[in-house]
């Protein structure tokens, strides 16, 4: 059985992710941060859908903690698998942060920067071991690299740096034979930043071409889908997953 590690699973983006995947038949460890209750329901909703998960915790802003949880995804591949190995990795951890750049403080800075470049830049490097021949990385960026949105400007910036530190991966990875792209939600229907809302979400759904935001789904199947054997040769690319926005 194929398994996927995905960040930030226990919510929104990476628990359509995990649910998914486990759908179209992968083991899946996923990780959690502030929420382990919510990371437990994803893991029943998958085992009652005939599938097998583990959640283990994360901070992916804690670099120094990476070799702990290393060591702990091997041992969950060992006793839940019987494999030393896995076979695709989603860096999809995240949080939203609403200020216009006057107002940004350089700790408002510096956590985004922790947790969508640094974060997974070290967490690819510490798991790369771990990551089997024809494995994939899928790197969760954003649509607000490629149309300005007023109020995100240090996410969206280190959204742009994970969208090319992934072509990155994938010309370094590509002799181990492991592919890395990006995909770039459009606005999605999540607790990101606290929530859409109902205005906002109407004046999203207005600026997309499908005429909604999307549902974490949207984006999951997504994902599972282009982990799948018949998008083998997809590789170095940033997909977006948007409905149509602002194009
Ligand atoms: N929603 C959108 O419109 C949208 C659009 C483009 C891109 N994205 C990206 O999609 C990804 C998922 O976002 P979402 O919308 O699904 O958000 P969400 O519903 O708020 O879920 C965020 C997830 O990330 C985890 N997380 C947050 N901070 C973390 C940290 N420091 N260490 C480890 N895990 C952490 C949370 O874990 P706990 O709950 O356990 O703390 C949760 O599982 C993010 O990278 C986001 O930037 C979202």
């Amino acid at each position: 059985m194929k398994i996927v590690v995905i960040t930030g699973g226990s919510r929104g983006i990476g628990a359509a992710t995990a649910i998914a995947c486990a759908a179209s038949g992968l083991g899946v460890i996923l990780t959690y941060n502030a929420n382990p209750g919510r990371a437990a329901e994803v893991v029943r909703a998958i085992e009652a859908g005939g599938g097998r998960a583990v959640a283990l915790p994360l901070d992916v802003a804690d670099v120094a903690g990476f070799p702990a949880f290393r060591a702990e995804v091997a041992a969950a591949l060992a006793a839940t698998w019987g494999r030393a190995a896995f076979d695709a990795l989603v860096n999809n951890a995240g949080y939203g942060l609403y200020r216009p750049i006057e107002a940004v403080t350089e700790a408002e800075f510096d956590g985004l920067y922790r947790v969508h470049l640094k974060g997974p830049f070290f967490l690819t490097q510490t798991l790369l071991p771990l990551i089997a021949a024809d494995g994939h990385i899928v790197n969760i960026v954003s649509a607000t690299s490629r149309v300005a949105t007023a109020g995100v400007a240090p996410y969206a910036g280190f959204k742009a740096g994970l969208e090319v530190l992934t072509r990155y991966q994938a010309e370094e990875f590509g002799p181990r034979r492991i592919r890395a792209n990006a995909i770039a939600p459009g606005p999605i229907r999540t607790e990101l930043g606290g929530g859409l809302s109902a205005e906002f979400e109407a004046v999203l759904a207005g600026q997309t071409a499908l005429g909604r935001v999307g549902e974490p789904d949207d984006v999951g199947g997504v994902v599972a889908g282009l982990l799948s054997e018949q998008n083998r040769w997809i590789n170095a690319q940033t997909i977006e997953v948007g409905g149509g926005y602002r194009i």
